[in-house]
């Protein structure tokens, strides 16, 4: 562990020994937001709080924000009003506030004058300070120093990559391993790469043996995470990283996203095509427009004919692969006639799953103050039109899996049906819902998938079920 956050856990202990202090922590957002969630988990936990879910009992309470889109701020926004009265009854309650809206002077500004009860904010890359405010607020609280207890915590330009920290994973069988932060993409309508600063990737030996780890503390799915992982530069390549994965030893299958179009390489297809049962045949690839005018508004650096021939090369050499993308509709300028190519790139590409979503302007980006707006009633109706297509050919493309048998990683309870329904993934991401008598979370299970819609499988287990440890 990083020894000056290990340092400083452990002078924060004896202030939480009189008596358990619980830590809740909220994260919106992404699977990057996750796993920095379950790092700033880990550090709670070293320094003595007990983790719980519940904020009301909590006496360190951290929000981990979302600043991708205007209506992920407003709820972050409306979760932090919400911990207005927790503070008003608790005066040592410790708030603190993460992720990507807290990289933002202006927004850093606002929770400070208008949000008095939050204690700290911590950009994002600025995690291992963490200890550092805590510990602050604490001596405060307990008075042994005067002043304020609050702290924020801006991003560092000069941000590296850090190592170090300890995890507390919130599944024992799924892990999350970034590979790299940031972005330098500077899509037109994005925030991250304000927000998450420059890329940075990690040393290839530090992943190897992060995963290595994993895979003999008994994971069994890894997923490989960055904002654009095809632009790794740690002291190989991503596909020369996912092959060095794919050698240890075990018992265990890797996933990675996100793949930004412009640099998918054969060399990755190749890799994934030559580990079948190593590296998932699931590739997420944001396509964002059907539309080569939209594409180049929004800076994304490849045409459709240049997706199409990815996803050409991909089919060719995985013909059952799984392809997911993301798509804006109503970006500032998109016509009828633009709108119409995305509608018609999702006929033809005929993705698994879309993640659809409606252009939301972000202050500070170059789309934000370009003209031409999308009336908020037009961007409805468009983006209603596409999901609901998209649900029938999404159900169509999963009908390619009914009579297939398929082992898959069973994750929980499902919170459908009547309780004994559990949720599994396929090792294409695909998620399958089985009935079981007995608890299989964690486990792999064989089933025979009977039928499929736009939103799952269904499936029945063809062996019988594992025993129990
Ligand atoms: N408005 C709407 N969607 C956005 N995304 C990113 N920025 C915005 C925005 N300003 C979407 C993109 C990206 C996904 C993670 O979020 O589709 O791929
Ligand atoms: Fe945003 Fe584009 Fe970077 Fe993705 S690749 S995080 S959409 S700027």
């Amino acid at each position: 562990m990083n020894p000056e956050v290990q340092a400083l856990c452990r002078e924060i202990r004896p202030y939480l020994s009189a008596r358990p202090h619980y830590v809740y922590v909220r994260t919106f957002g992404c699977q990057q937001n996750v796993a920095d969630g379950e790092k700033m988990l880990g550090m709670a936990v070293e320094m003595g709080y007990v983790p719980c879910d519940d904020p009301d009992r909590a006496d360190l309470i951290l929000v981990n924000t979302c600043a991708v889109r205007e209506h992920a701020e407003r709820r972050v926004l409306s979760v932090i009003g919400s911990f207005r009265r927790l503070r008003e009854t608790r005066p040592g309650l410790i708030i603190g506030v993460t992720g990507c809206m807290t990289a933002r002077t202006a927004r850093v500004e606002q929770l400070r004058r208008s949000y008095p009860y939050v204690t700290f904010t911590l950009a994002p890359g600025r995690l291992a300070e963490m200890p550092r405010c805590i510990l602050h607020a604490l001596r405060r609280i307990a008075g042994e120093q005067r002043g304020s207890r609050r702290s924020f915590c801006l991003p560092d330009d000069a941000a590296s990559v850090e190592e170090g920290l300890p995890v507390l994973r919130a599944e024992r069988h799924r892990a999350w391993v970034p590979v790299m932060y940031g972005c330098d993409n500077f899509c037109s309508y994005c925030i991250v790469p304000y927000v998450r600063g420059r890329e940075r990737s990690r040393d290839s030996a530090e992943i190897v043996s992060e995963v290595r780890g994993l895979v003999s503390a008994g994971v069994k799915e890894i997923t490989l995470l960055g904002q654009n992982v095809n632009s790794y530069r740690g002291s190989c390549t991503f596909p020369e990283l996912l092959e060095q994965l794919a050698a240890l030893p075990g018992d265990f299958l890797l996933h990675f996203m996100t793949s930004h179009p412009k640099d998918a390489s054969p060399a990755l297809i190749r890799v994934m095509a030559e580990h079948p049962t190593r590296v998932s045949s699931h590739l997420h690839l944001p396509l964002q427009s059907g539309s080569d005018r939209i594409l180049a508004a929004m800076n994304r650096r490849y045409t459709l004919e240049r997706y199409r021939g990815i996803v050409r090369d991909l089919r060719a050499a995985i013909p059952d692969a799984s392809l997911t993308t993301d798509i804006i509709v109503g970006f500032p300028g998109e016509t009828e006639e633009d709108y119409e190519r995305t509608l018609d790139a999702l006929r033809e590409f005929r993705f698994d799953l879309v993640y659809a979503f409606v252009y939301s302007p972000r202050e500070g980006t170059v789309a934000a103050s370009l003209p031409d707006a999308v009336p908020e009633e037009e961007k409805k109706r468009r983006i209603n039109r596409l999901l609901e297509m998209q649900a029938t050919i999404s159900a169509e493309c999963a009908q390619r899996h009914v009579g297939k048998t398929l082992r898959v990683l069973v994750d929980s309870p499902a919170r459908v049906g009547d309780g004994d329904v559990y949720a599994a993934r396929t090792s294409q991401n695909k998620l399958v819902h089985f009935h079981s008598p007995v608890d299989l979370t964690g486990r792999y299970v064989t089933l025979r998938i009977d039928r499929a819609d736009a939103f799952a499988l269904y499936g029945t287990p063809v062996d019988e079920p594992p025993a129990r440890d």
